[in-house]
């Protein structure tokens, strides 16, 4: 399905926790409905100034009932802190949904599911919970945090267990979530967060024979497959991330 490029209105905006932010926006294109591990390049500023690449968000949750979409993301660049500036009535250009996303019927069938986030890399992992429990399957959630967790309210109605991990101690368990992971539990782990975490939890997820899929991200330009701006290499050569991603199997980008 090509990405639409559409003006949309800011609903709300609010802050969840230092640095992070949850933007509402009515999105008007029912019949361009995004799923799970999908992303919007967004922009609220003109095409000449800086900077000059559009901001891949993902998707945190759609609401097809009310048309609402909403993105979790972290303020770390200029792009960025002009988003964080857009108040409600606002409005700012989207153009998605993009990518292959995570097949949630798929995920559903395939018996035990893990779903492993690291910080902001739970945003999309709401929106793929959702879509699960809409499938009949609660998946066990294991997070990681540097120190304060976010946005896990939303989450434990939807899943079995939920396990955090921080890396200051602070709450849940003290270290890394790969410390708590159990992949031989699971018959698949769905995974988003920084690379490293995301290989480690590859790791264990091959080592235990189990079927991991992961979330990449990258610098995107274009968005939609054009520009070779995001190429990631595969064990079946490269591949763009925005358009045969960013959701892939971890043997075919990580090895394992
Ligand atoms: Fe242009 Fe992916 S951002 S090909």
């Amino acid at each position: 399905m090509p990405a639409t490029a559409c003006e949309v209105k800011v609903l709300a905006h609010t802050v969840v926790a230092p640095n992070i932010r949850l933007l509402a926006v009515a999105w008007p294109r029912a019949d361009k409905a995004p799923h799970a591990g999908q992303f919007f390049m967004l922009r609220c500023w003109p095409d000449t100034a800086a900077p000059l690449l559009s901001r891949p968000i993902s998707v945190h949750s759609w609401d097809a009932a009310t048309g609402t979409l909403e993105f979790l993301y972290e303020v770390r660049g200029q792009g960025t802190r002009l988003l964080a500036a857009l108040l409600p009535g606002d409005t700012l250009l989207l153009t998605g949904p993009s990518g292959n996303g995570f097949d949630a019927a798929a995920a559903a069938s395939a018996g035990k599911v893990a779903v492993v986030g690291g910080g902001i890399g739970t945003a999309p992992l709401y929106q793929l919970v959702k879509e699960l429990a809409a499938a009949g399957k609660k998946p066990d959630l294991y997070t990681g945090f540097r120190d304060e967790p976010y946005g896990l309210e939303r989450f434990t109605p939807l899943c079995g267990r939920v396990h955090v991990a921080t890396d200051s101690g602070k709450v849940g368990y003290h270290g890394l979530v790969t410390g708590i992971l159990h992949p031989e539990e699971y018959d698949l782990v769905l995974c988003c967060g920084p690379e490293p975490m995301m290989k480690a939890v590859a790791a264990k997820c091959g080592a235990a024979g189990v079927k991991c899929l992961v979330s990449l991200e990258k610098k995107m330009a274009c968005g939609v497959g054009a520009c070779l701006g995001c190429t990631c290499h595969t064990t079946e050569g490269a591949k763009s991330v925005c358009k045969h991603g960013p959701v892939f199997d971890s043997k075919e980008v990580f090895g394992q």
